[in-house]
Formats: structure tokens, C-alpha cells, sequence
């Protein structure tokens, strides 16, 4: 019976060849036709196929059709190096080396989604230059617990900062033919226990804090894929659960595009089916290496085939998720266009050295920055300075053709004016493989000193240093910045700390150069003369760097997330329920619940009138800015908050104006103190003002109501709060909503 249905298959398909070209062919007709006409050609055992992985990265196409595979790839900050059909080994190709771009978490922390847009358009004409279709990105998980491991791939702590810079990522993307992959959908928010903890959170805390970013991507960003996660939620595996996926995703939001699993994110063919999956990835084995081709038991392949066969499944189910596959392959690499990307540009090594300057922080400055023309010896200590950091991290990790190396961009920027030296001053963990200028390798560091001798070392050189710039932080190494692993502590590892006060005591003149994705306790901050929070910054992190320290950038970055004073402060601490959860009895499932509810990050700290290090939104510049006082206007939907902004020194320099709101008090309703309601960056020349207009949507001044199952206003007077920081709110409006 099979043959007979072949040969009429193809038959058809010749017939309809010969007969001029076909409907999916017709690059210029409506999407939604050449989907029709194309799943009418194919038989059932091409669409089952369509519908799980055929090797690491990549699902079948329809090859009698000349339908394509499709290929998808990490990751967030940079096209990963090409690797095997059927394992994770590099494939040692010579034409991979990728721009690597900085970390989200320094996006986010420039509060500019002009940028977020020239990033997704500059990593996306990558991804199809590497003729990749799917780029599996951007990661909008809140940071729930500074411990998380993979936060550095995401946004920060607050969702609407996060929705403001998803959604021009993934246009950015989305404009060169490839879909960006919304991940990890959803509530994966931490890495330890992150295939096997059910996540229990409130409705409330779901809506209004961890989907709201993945909201805003789909509905307003027009997302083409998601990546459900590994973590359950209501005791069902997200790649394997109906209310995400089905209700929740596909349905209120009408997404129209695939869900990719996480890599080995199913777990049972009755499961993934009921829950609505699309494509299969990463299950279990390596493919071929199995005693069969292993990629046809994966659980939406032969599984599947026999339950469709049987009536079991539905082919009604099967035709929906073959449509989605085919929307996304004629959006992609069967799209009208042939726009074919580029790779490793000038333009993109200059996208990435202008977002890494940008949303780097200063926190502390008592004026060695910018780095005075006087300074004529400088010293750089710690293995952050040279250490290579695009690669590491997990998915995440880069082949990236350059890596300027803090060490390399200090030292090409103060040539000839200071002369620059570095000493290692801790061991961290892993090899430290940089980036020798004068061998123009890769080389890993050795070393015959012990601890003692290497603060030794640095100390007795920091006392005859003009300037002394510690560059040190996490690192991608496990329980550092991390995939698959969690931090074990808020501090810096590698006795840091104490290096950074020895250090400290042996010369006033020392910036501390953090580099990490997380938030790290600073005991030593009233001990040292400048603090700047750098990021993962990819290819051009030392030119980046350079840029800030030496002025020929002013710091305009503001924090994504809050720097608590300890872990105890935080919103998870406490008896293990919160985070890492409980393991239940005789079962490897752990249970995990969002006590906190909707008091995420600064939500929390202010809520709970907890001081902390650093507040969410703040960062200093090399100048000084006025915000003047606001006025409001109102259209039915809109506030719209009206300033001037000042640049009262010397120097040009880039503001961010945050409003905050804060909702009328209703018994036996637990509401933030206050949430980020809208921002806007201005960039000011000593002395000008300008006019600020921020809209915001009256919608900011909802909650989640779970009775309704919807979003509700309180009538009341709610407060307006203006300023430069979560925590420096110059100017209050008072306005009255009402209930029509
Ligand atoms: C990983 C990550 C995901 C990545 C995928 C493919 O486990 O969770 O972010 O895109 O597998 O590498």
C-alpha cells in the first residue's frame, strides 16, 4: 500500500511540476497558499518526519518537493561554531568564526531598543550568512536568583526593561529571513535542578512578571519560534504541557509560528502530543550512533507515525504542526528574499563594540575616571584582563574570529601616553586561554606561583602604580556564569575580595572592573575609588572597555538587575522552598515555589524596605544631568510624561529618564511599591536641553486579577515617580484613575 501511495505521490507532484510551477514554489504568492499547497503534496510519512530532529541542529525538509531542511542554531550573542551532524564535537570547519556580540544582560543594561534592534539585525544577517534559519534567541527569563547560572543570557530582572528589548531583538532578527526563538518558555529561572524541579507560582506572579516578556515578544515582537523549557510546571514538562503551549501561547496569544523543544526536553510520546509540541530536538541520543537511526524513535517520529496510523492521534493535530514548519521554512530560507546576511563585518564588530561601551555601568566613581592624561603607570590585575570569555557558558559558547582582551584594548588605547602592565594576582578555575598578541594564539596561561605569591605580586606592584584597575568577576566556568549549573554563593570566587582590599590598602587609586552576568556582593566598595559593572562583552570587550575608561565614551549604562549587600537579602533565600526547592520522596522531581510571588528584584527590596548595594536603573556618567519637572497628559490610553533634560557638565553624555508607578492601596492585594511603568534614553552635549516625551500605557496601571483570569485597574489615586534610578526619584504625579 505504502508504494502505491508513493508513486501517485509523486506522480502528482510531477504532475503538478509539469503543469508550470506549483503554488509553494510561487515565492511571490500569499504565505498562507504556498502553506496549503504544500502540506496538500506531502504525504503522511514527510510530514511525521518534518516534526523531530534528523541530526544535532536540524529537521528534515521535504526532499521530492525541493523543500529544504531546517536549521536551527545557537545562540543569543553569536552564531555557534558549526558542530557535528550527530554529536556536540566542533565539525573543525575554517569558515565559522563568528562575530561574538555582547551578552544580553549588557543590552539590557543600555536602556537603548535602538540598540537591541541594530543587535538582532546585525546577529541575524550572521545566522543567514551561516545559512541557519531558526536563531535560538533571545532568552527573556526573569532574574528570579542571582545564583542562576544562565542569567547572563537575559534581560535582567524587570519585565517590561525586558519585553522594551526583546521585541526590536527579534524584528532585528526576523528582518534577514530567520526566526528568532524565544527561550526558555517558560519559568526557567534557575539552572540547578533545571530538567527535574516543578515550578509553583501564582497565576498573578506567571502573567504580570515571568510571561510577560515572552508575551510581548510573540504579540507585539512576532516571534516565529519559542523554545519551551526543561523545568515542569503543574507537574507537566513545558515541552510537554497543554497550558502553555496550547491555552496559553498558541491560543491567547495566537502565535502562529513552531515550538522548539529544549535539546532532550521530551520525555514521552503521549505527553508531548497532548501538549502541542512542534519539533522534537535533542532527545536522548546522538542519533546515528545508536544501533538504529535513533532520530526515528524519538518520540514525534515512529512513535507518533503508529499512533496517527492508528487513529490515536489525530491528523487534524499533525496538519497544524506541519503548517507551522512550512510557515517557517517559506519565511525563512523560502522566502521571497534573497538577502544572503554577512559575517564578521566591520559594521558588526562595530554593532558590538558600541552596545558593549553602552551598557557598561559605573557605579563608583571619586574621580580617577575617565583615566586622567597624567597617569603614566598603569596596572592591570586579574584573569579577567586576558582571559578568553566568548568561549564557556554552555550553549552559549562562541567560536568567535576575534577577542580583544581587556589587557590588549587598555594597552592599544593608552599607548604612548601610559605603559600598562598586568599581573594574574588569583587562579581562577579552567584553563585561562588567551589571545597572545605576539604569537597571534591562542595560549593557555601557565603558572608556577602559589596564591600567597600571586597577591604577593600583584600588591608589591600596585604600590608603584599611578592607577591600579582590578578586572576581575565570574567567569564561564561551572557554578560561575553558566549553563546547566547554578552559583554557590553571591560573592566573588577565587578570594577576590580579598586581593581587591590588599590591593586597596596598597593604593587608593584602584577601579574594580566586575565582570560577570549576575549581580556579586562588593564588601570592599567603600575601600576602592571606582566601580564599574562590565559584561560578557564579546569580541570587542577590551575595545569596549578601553572606550568607558578612557572617556572616549561616557558610561551612560544603567543596571538591569539590583546588587544586593548579601544573599540573605534576597527575595529566594530562606528554607530551601523558595530556591532550590524541595525534592520529593522517592522521586527524582523536585518542587520549587515562587513564595514571593510577584516581588521580583527591586520589587522586593523596595517592598520589603531592604537596603541594597545598588539599586535597579542606576548608573553614573562622566557628567551631570538635570531631569526637570514633568508634566502629564492623557489620551484614552496613553500618559504621556513631558520633561526637559539637562546636560549640566562638561562633557556629552546620554541619560536614561525611568518613571516609576506606584498603585493605591487595597486590602488583601499584595502590589509592588513600585514598577517600572516607561523610560526613554536622551544623549545630551554639555549644556543642551531637550524636551522628553515618555509614553505610557494606562494598561501599567494593571494587575493580574486571577478570579477574572484578566487584567483589572483599581480605581485610585496612583503615584507617578520621575528620576534616574529606581532609587533617585526627583519628581512625583499624582494622577486619579477612575472607572469609566
Ligand atoms: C541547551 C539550552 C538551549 C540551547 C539548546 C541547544 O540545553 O538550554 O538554550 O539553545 O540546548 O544547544
Amino acid at each position: 500500500m505504502k508504494i502505491v501511495v508513493a508513486i501517485v505521490s509523486c506522480a502528482l507532484a510531477l504532475g503538478a511540476f509539469a503543469q508550470g510551477t506549483p503554488k509553494y514554489l510561487d515565492f511571490t504568492a500569499p504565505l498562507e497558499e504556498r502553506v496549503e499547497d504544500a502540506l496538500g503534496r506531502m504525504t503522511l510519512e514527510e510530514k511525521v518526519k518534518m516534526l523531530h530532529a534528523q541530526s544535532k541542529f536540524s529537521s528534515a525538509g521535504v526532499p521530492r518537493l525541493g523543500i529544504p531542511e531546517l536549521w536551527c542554531a545557537d545562540g543569543p550573542h553569536g552564531i555557534r561554531g558549526e558542530v557535528f551532524w550527530d554529536n556536540w564535537d566542533n565539525a573543525g570547519w575554517t569558515n565559522d568564526s563568528c562575530t561574538a556580540f555582547p551578552a544580553l544582560t549588557c543590552l539590557a543594561a543600555t536602556w537603548r531598543p535602538e540598540l537591541a534592534r541594530e543587535y538582532g539585525r546585525a546577529i541575524g544577517e550572521e545566522a543567514r550568512y551561516r545559512g541557519k534559519d531558526v536563531l535560538l534567541a533571545p532568552g527573556v527569563n526573569m532574574l528570579r536568583t542571582p545564583l542562576n547560572g544562565r542569567n547572563f543570557e537575559y534581560l535582567g530582572e524587570d519585565p517590561l526593561l525586558a519585553s522594551k528589548m526583546a521585541v526590536p531583538y527579534i524584528e532585528g532578527v526576523q528582518s534577514n529571513n530567520v526566526a528568532a526563538c524565544l527561550k526558555h518558555f517558560a519559568l526557567n529561572n534557575n539552572e540547578l535542578n533545571r530538567n527535574t524541579c516543578d515550578v509553583h507560582v501564582s497565576d498573578r506572579a506567571l502573567f504580570e512578571i515571568y510571561l510577560s516578556a515572552f508575551k510581548a515578544g510573540v504579540v507585539e515582537g512576532g516571534a516565529w519560534a519559542v523554545m519551551p523549557s526543561y523545568n515542569l510546571f503543574e507537574n507537566r514538562h513545558a515541552c510537554e504541557n497543554p497550558r502553555l503551549i496550547k491555552e496559553i501561547l498558541k491560543g491567547d496569544w495566537d502565535f502562529d509560528g513552531i515550538t522548539v523543544s529544549d535539546w532532550g526536553g521530551v520525555h514521552n510520546t503521549d505527553l508531548v502530543i497532548d501538549g502541542g509540541l512542534d519539533l522534537e530536538m535533542g532527545t536522548g541520543t546522538d542519533g546515528l550512533t545508536a544501533n538504529m537511526n535513533a532520530y526515528d524513535t524519538y518520540h514525534m517520529a515512529n512513535p507518533y507515525l503508529e499512533r496517527l496510523r492508528d487513529g490515536r492521534a489525530s491528523v487534524e493535530e499533525l496538519d497544524d504542526h506541519v503548517r507551522r514548519v512550512l510557515r517557517t521554512i517559506f519565511r525563512t530560507s523560502m522566502a521571497p528574499s534573497h538577502w544572503k546576511g554577512r559575517f564578521t563585518c566591520p559594521e558588526h564588530y562595530a554593532t558590538a563594540r558600541r552596545i558593549g561601551a553602552e551598557g557598561i555601568v559605573l557605579l563608583k566613581n571619586d574621580g580617577v575616571l575617565p583615566i586622567a592624561e597624567n597617569v603614566r603607570k598603569v596596572l592591570l590585575v586579574g584573569e579577567n584582563a586576558v582571559k578568553m570569555l566568548t568561549i564557556g557558558g554552555g550553549s552559549s559558547s562562541l567560536k568567535a574570529q576575534k577577542e580583544i582582551s581587556p589587557l590588549q584594548g587598555l594597552s592599544e588605547a593608552l599607548q604612548g601616553k601610559a605603559e600598562v602592565a598586568w599581573e594574574r594576582g588569583y587562579i581562577g578555575a579552567g584553563g585561562v586561554i588567551y589571545n597572545n598578541v605576539k604569537s597571534r594564539d591562542f595560549e593557555l596561561l601557565s603558572e608556577r606561583r602559589d596564591s600567597a605569591a600571586l597577591v604577593a605580586d600583584a600588591v608589591e606592584k600596585a604600590r608603584n602604580a599611578d592607577l591600579v584597575i582590578f578586572v576581575g568577576g565570574l567567569n564561564k566556568e561551572e557554578h560561575q556564569d553558566c549553563e546547566d549549573r547554578d552559583r554557590l554563593s553571591l560573592n566573588l570566587p577565587y578570594g577576590q575580595d580579598a586581593l581587591i582590599e590588599a590591593l586597596a590598602d596598597a593604593n587608593p587609586n584602584i577601579v574594580v572592573v566586575n565582570i560577570s552576568g549576575n549581580p556579586v556582593a562588593m564588601p570592599w566598595a567603600g575601600k576602592v575609588a571606582a566601580i564599574v559593572q562590565d559584561w560578557y562583552l564579546g569580541s570587542e570587550a577590551g575595545n569596549s572597555l578601553a572606550d568607558v575608561l578612557t572617556g572616549t565614551v561616557n558610561p551612560s549604562g544603567k543596571l538591569p538587575f539590583t546588587i544586593p549587600y548579601r544573599l540573605e537579602d534576597t527575595p529566594t533565600w530562606g528554607d530551601g522552598r523558595r530556591y532550590p526547592g524541595i525534592q520529593r520522596a522517592d522521586s527524582h522531581i523536585s518542587d520549587i515555589y515562587y513564595d514571593e510571588d510577584i516581588l521580583i528584584g527591586y520589587r522586593w527590596y523596595d517592598t520589603k524596605k531592604i537596603p541594597v548595594q545598588f539599586p535597579f536603573g542606576y548608573g553614573l556618567s562622566y557628567t551631570r544631568f538635570d531631569i526637570g519637572t514633568p508634566t502629564v497628559s492623557r489620551t484614552d490610553s496613553i500618559y504621556t510624561f513631558t520633561m526637559d533634560v539637562s546636560n549640566i557638565g562638561s562633557l556629552k553624555g546620554a541619560e536614561t529618564v525611568q518613571i516609576y508607578v506606584s498603585a493605591p492601596k487595597v486590602k488583601g492585594l499584595v502590589r509592588e511599591a513600585k514598577k517600572l511603568a516607561g523610560f526613554a534614553k536622551v544623549d545630551l552635549l554639555p549644556g543642551e536641553t531637550r524636551s522628553v516625551s515618555i509614553d505610557v500605557p494606562v494598561s501599567v496601571l494593571a494587575y493580574y486579577d486571577e478570579e477574572t483570569a484578566s487584567e483589572r485597574i483599581v480605581p485610585g489615586k496612583y503615584v507617578f515617580s520621575v528620576g534616574a534610578s529606581s532609587a533617585e526619584l526627583l519628581h512625583k504625579i499624582n494622577v486619579r484613575y477612575d472607572e469609566k
